[in-house]
C-alpha cells in the first residue's frame, strides 16, 4: 500500500487509525505506557521475518517504510511451542489489561502450543518475504514528503546531517514521540538513523563490544546479557517490551535523560561513545570521529558536547575481565515498564582486601547521568570493610542534591542512594535480602 503527503511528524497510530480507518487498534495513554495501541511488525531478516510488537502511538509512520503488519509472540514461537507462564508474563510487561485481568490471558498463551492452528489463519512467510523484497529499492511506499530521511548507509546518513543539522534526529523514536503525542511539538524534518546498515550491528572484539546506534533496546540487552547475565532481570525491567523491540540503546543514551536507566550501567562498565561526522574535504568528504567516556557526553539537562552535524554512531562497552564484583539496582514502584526513581550501577575489583578499582553510574539524581567520583575516591585504595562502607555512603548521600518530583522526594533519593551502597556491601558479605526479582512470580502480577 502507498500513501502519500504524510507528514514526517505523523506517527503510526495517527496514520492506522484517522488515514486508514483501522480503528481496531487503540489510543490509551499516547505515551507507551499502557500497551493499547501495540502491532506487529515483521521485517525480512535474512530471508525471514522477524516480529516485534512496538507501541504505534510513539512510532513515526515512516519508519516503518518496507514492513508488515502482522503479530508476535505466537510467530516468534513457532506453533505457540515453549511459552512457558514465566515467558508469557514477560512479553507482556507494557500492556495494562483493561478488562480480565492477567490470569487468563496467561494461561491462553502457555495453553496456545497445543491448539491446531485455525484454517486460513497462519501467515503465509514466504509471500511476505517475497513482497517486502519487491517493494525494497522502490520508491518509499509511504511517499509524497521528502522530510523523513531513512539512510540506508553510514555514509549517507553523516552527509544527510551535515546537509541538514536542523532536522529532528530520532533513532526509535520511543522518547521523542511522546514529545509529539504530548507536547504537541511539530518537527519539519527528520532524520532517522535505523536503518543505516552499519549502525544496525553489534560487533565483539577482543577488549569491549561495539553496538551500533541503530541497534534496538532489544538486541542490545541481549548482546550485554550474553556477556553479564546477571544483567537478564535488569534488563526485563527496562520499560516494556515494545519499547525495548522500537527505542535503541544510542537513542536512549544521545537523548540523555537524567533518568534514562541504560547510562548509570554503561558510567560503571566504563563505556565510551563514538561521535562521527561528514568532514568536507578537497576530495570531497571523509567520515571524521571521535571517542570519549560516556559520562563526559553529557553538559547538562538534556544538552551535550555534540556538534549540530555529528551523530552519535558507537557506544563501545568493555568485555568483563571476570576479576570486577558488578551490580546495578533499579529503584521504582513497579517491577514492569517503569521509570527509576533512582538506578545506582556499581562496578568494583578487590585484591587483598583493597578496593582496588571502583566506578559508579547513577540516575535520578542530577540533571545528567552522572559519575559518582566523590564516592569513588572514597572508596579507592580503602579497606573493604564496614567503615570504608559507611564513609562512602555519608559520601554518595552528599554528592548529588537530587530534586523532589511524582517518583520519590529529594530525601528519600539521598538516603536510598546510601542504602543501596550498604546492600551492595551485604550482599558481598553473603547476606541476601528479599527483593522485587524474587517476588516477580504470577501471583504478584495477579
Ligand atoms: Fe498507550 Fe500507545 S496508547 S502505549
Amino acid at each position: 500500500m502507498a500513501l502519500r503527503n504524510v507528514p514526517p511528524d505523523r506517527t503510526l497510530l495517527q496514520v492506522l487509525r484517522d488515514d486508514l480507518s483501522l480503528k481496531a487498534t487503540k489510543e490509551g495513554c499516547g505515551e507507551g505506557d499502557c500497551g493499547a495501541c501495540t502491532v506487529v511488525l515483521g521485517e525480512a531478516v535474512n530471508g525471514q521475518l522477524a516480529y516485534k510488537a512496538i507501541n504505534s502511538c510513539i512510532r513515526l509512520a515512516h519508519s516503518v517504510n518496507g514492513m508488515a503488519g502482522l503479530f508476535g509472540m505466537y510467530q516468534n514461537n513457532p506453533g505457540g511451542q515453549g511459552i512457558t507462564r514465566e515467558s508469557a508474563q514477560a512479553d507482556l510487561a507494557g500492556n495494562l489489561c483493561r478488562c480480565t485481568g492477567y490470569r487468563p490471558i496467561l494461561e491462553a498463551a502457555v495453553t496456545m502450543g497445543g491448539l491446531p492452528l485455525p484454517a486460513g489463519c497462519g501467515v503465509d512467510e514466504l509471500a511476505t518475504v517475497q513482497a517486502l523484497k519487491s517493494i525494497k529499492g522502490k520508491a518509499p511506499s509511504i511517499a509524497g514528503d521528502a522530510n523523513y530521511l531513512r539512510p540506508t548507509s553510514l555514509h549517507a546518513l553523516l552527509q544527510a546531517r551535515a546537509r541538514h543539522p536542523q532536522a529532528q534526529l530520532v533513532a526509535g523514536c520511543t522518547d521523542v514521540g511522546l514529545w509529539v503525542t504530548k507536547h504537541h511539538r511539530r518537527f519539519e524534518q527528520v532524520i532517522d538513523v535505523t536503518a543505516a546498515r552499519e549502525l544496525r550491528r553489534v560487533e565483539t572484539y577482543p577488549h569491549h563490544i561495539a553496538i551500533g546506534a541503530a541497534v534496538s533496546l532489544t538486541q542490545a540487552f541481549k548482546a550485554l546479557v550474553k556477556e553479564r547475565p546477571q544483567l537478564l532481570h535488569f534488563s526485563r525491567r527496562f520499560a516494556g517490551l515494545p519499547v525495548r523491540n522500537s527505542g535503541t540503546l544510542g537513542g536512549n543514551v544521545a537523548n540523555g535523560s537524567p533518568i534514562g536507566d541504560s547510562m548509570p550501567l554503561l558510567i560503571a562498565l566504563g563505556a565510551s561513545v563514538v561521535l562521527m561526522r561528514w568532514k568536507k574535504t578537497r576530495q570531497g568528504g571523509e567520515v571524521a570521529h571521535r571517542e570519549l567516556r560516556l559520562e563526559d557526553l553529557y553538559t547538562g539537562y538534556r544538552t551535550n558536547v555534540m556538534r549540530p552535524d555529528e551523530l552519535l554512531a558507537w557506544i563501545k562497552v568493555p568485555r568483563p575481565t571476570g576479576q570486577a564484583l558488578e551490580k546495578i539496582y533499579k529503584i521504582s514502584k513497579r517491577f514492569d515498564d517503569d521509570i527509576s526513581a533512582i538506578c545506582l550501577a556499581i562496578q568494583m575489583t578487590i585484591k587483598g582486601g583493597v578496593v582496588q578499582q571502583v566506578s559508579i553510574g547513577a540516575g535520578g539524581v542530577a540533571a545528567t547521568p552522572a559519575r559518582a567520583r566523590q564516592t569513588e575516591a572514597a572508596l579507592l585504595g580503602q579497606p573493604w570493610n564496614a567503615d570504608t562502607v559507611m564513609a562512602a555512603q555519608a559520601a554518595l548521600r552528599s554528592e548529588f542534591q537530587p530534586i523532589s518530583d511524582m517518583r520519590a522526594s529529594a530525601h528519600y533519593r539521598q538516603t536510598v542512594l546510601g542504602n543501596l551502597l550498604q546492600r551492595f556491601w551485604l550482599e558481598r558479605q553473603g547476606k541476601t535480602t528479599i527483593n522485587l526479582e524474587s517476588l516477580h512470580s504470577v501471583e504478584a502480577l495477579a
